[in-house]
């Protein structure tokens, strides 16, 4: 079986853009794949630094969103990214052959640095993409299904990988991307991209009246100021939320919408409780899990303690072929 490695950063609850984004696929490919799901919390700290108790409460919770989505954990190995010494190990000897240039162009680091209102970026922040290397390639993983703004940092690795292979002669994989069929979601408020630090999420996590309630007041077109007039679906943010949640009825409603048979309020009324549909399920994962706290724990120690076996040995072979070993 071919292996995936992806992840999230560990900085709070998980949303709907991640479920569309990663999530969904990770569930899809859990079957077919050898699957490590990194619970990324050194990563959290490039941009959470100053707050590692947020960061330790959201291991947890990062790691119920998965299991609630509907990974299974006899299938699927989670992995505590802290904890693993080669992923630190190999993090230092990429960042030997990466350029600052290679990092300061980073669209992705660029755009993050500018919704955080950075002005100064720090080294580990502005670096990430070559620990994300390491995460990726500390287990030879083949795959990497992510959203489209992580597209930058896997052309990255495949550049890194293939530079240190011919450098020492190791044959670390070069991963490839998987990208899913809505690899971005709008944010509530119309921005292009859903994120926590946006404040315009939908969390997997929350209940179906705070779901029904954030999906009332999210932007539409906002040319259509009355239900009489006919909308464009086109410039809508709840429309591209119909097209990823409820794909069988929303060719009808972008007609409904064009001719004005229906309005926002009814729009967004079928919208949410197609949405509460979907989510219950993992609702009621995330019940059982939040009430079995010490069972997530005992998947995430015993993950990190398998990707261990696996990262010690491949770190001492990569050790071995760059002649640092005496
Ligand atoms: N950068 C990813 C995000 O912000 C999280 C992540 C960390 C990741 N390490 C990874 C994703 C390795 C894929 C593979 O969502």
């Amino acid at each position: 079986m071919k292996r995936i490695l992806t992840g999230d950063r560990t900085t709070g609850h998980l949303h709907l853009g991640h479920y569309v984004g990663s999530l969904s696929q990770r569930v899809a490919l859990q079957d077919d794949y050898e699957e490590f799901i990194l619970l990324a919390d050194v990563q959290a700290l490039t941009t959470h630094f100053n707050n590692p108790e947020l960061i330790n409460d959201s291991i947890y919770q990062v790691a119920i969103d998965n299991l609630a989505a509907g990974l299974d954990p006899e299938k699927v190995t989670f992995v505590q990214q802290s904890m693993i010494p080669a992923i630190a190990e190999l993090t230092i000897f990429y960042s030997m052959i990466v350029t600052v240039n290679q990092l300061s162009h980073n669209p992705t680091i660029k755009t993050e640095a500018k919704n955080y209102g950075y002005k100064e970026l720090t080294y580990g922040f502005l670096g990430y993409p070559v620990s994300q290397t390491a995460d990726i390639t500390f287990c030879n993983a083949d795959l990497v299904p992510v959203g489209e703004d992580q597209i930058p940092h896997i052309e990255l690795s495949r550049k890194i990988v293939r530079k240190f292979n011919d450098l020492y002669g190791t044959t670390i994989t070069e991963p490839e991307y998987k990208l899913s069929a809505v690899s971005r979601l709008p944010g509530l408020d119309g921005n292009a991209k859903m994120g926590k630090s946006l404040g315009n999420a939908v969390y997997l996590s929350d209940s179906q009246e705070v779901l029904a309630g954030k999906i009332r007041n999210a932007v539409t077109d906002t040319n259509r100021i009355s239900v009489k007039i006919p909308g464009n679906p086109d410039v809508c943010t709840v429309y591209t939320y119909h097209k990823a949640f409820n794909s069988e009825e929303c060719d009808n409603v972008s007609s409904m919408c064009r001719n004005a048979s229906i309005g926002c309020v009814a729009c967004k009324k079928l919208l949410a409780e197609k949405m509460n549909s979907i989510f219950d399920p993992i609702r009621e994962r995330r019940h059982y899990y939040e009430e079995h706290k010490d069972e997530v724990r005992d998947i995430i120690k015993s993950g990190t303690a398998k990707a261990n076996e696996i990262g010690n040995r491949n770190i001492a072979e990569i050790k071995e072929k760059m002649h640092v070993v005496i």
